[in-house]
């Protein structure tokens, strides 16, 4: 992947609007090292991770969003503790990025509907299944020509969204790692130097 702006690593204020512009970019293409990242929380005691795909990165409202099945594990685990982390590594640029946040689900409202019409409802077959995430099943039902219910999928269809209140930034290089971590406060990001 072709990086042609020099990552700025001196100015944290800038370090942190390139991250957030680099999400938002990250959202909207499906080649970018970021569209893909490691959605994290806890759940049953452990500390869960999946990839997902990167729906939509805002820095104005600072919210993350990704689209996920109301009856997975990680939509049940929110309702008891709505602490996420998202983590992205883009190998070519060299940096390590973890956002940290609190996530809640938007289903049949108006974002739920719009991402629906806007391209959700392809994914359709994975929602309309009925069997729910991670639920035992036999062989037989993993078939996807399996006959499904043509006009179901939109009720199990979620936007999890997580507004982002921390994140850590790494970027790797020879002369030296840099790192520093950012916090919101004050209707900013305070950004801080720390070692890597
Ligand atoms: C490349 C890739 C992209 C994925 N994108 C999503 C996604 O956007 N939303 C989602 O719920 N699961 C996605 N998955 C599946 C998840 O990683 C995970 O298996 C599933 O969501 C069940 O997670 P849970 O049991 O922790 O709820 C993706 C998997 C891969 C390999």
């Amino acid at each position: 992947m072709l990086h042609p702006v020099t990552p700025e690593i001196s100015n944290l204020e800038q370090i942190a609007k390139d991250q957030w512009h680099s999400l938002a970019a990250a959202s909207n293409d499906r080649h970018h090292a970021w569209h893909t990242p490691t959605l994290a929380n806890v759940g049953e005691g452990i500390a869960q991770l999946r990839t997902v795909v990167l729906r939509s990165a805002d820095p104005a409202t600072r919210i993350l969003s990704c689209h996920t099945d109301s009856r997975s594990p990680k939509v049940i685990q929110l309702a008891e503790d709505s602490k996420f982390s998202w983590h992205f590594y883009d190998r070519d640029a060299k940096i390590q990025l973890r956002a940290y946040g609190n996530a809640w689900t938007h289903q049949g409202d108006a974002l739920a509907r719009q991402r629906w019409q806007d391209g959700a409802w392809r994914s359709a077959q994975c929602y309309r299944t009925p069997l729910a995430p991670g639920q035992s099943c036999m062989e037989a039902d993993l078939d996807i020509n399996a006959p499904v219910d043509p006009v179901t999928g939109e009720e199990h269809f979620v936007v999890l969204a997580c507004e982002i209140d921390q994140f850590d930034w790494l970027f790797l290089r020879v002369e030296g790692h840099r790192r520093a971590r950012f916090l919101w406060e004050a209707g900013r990001w305070q950004g801080d130097w720390i070692a890597p």
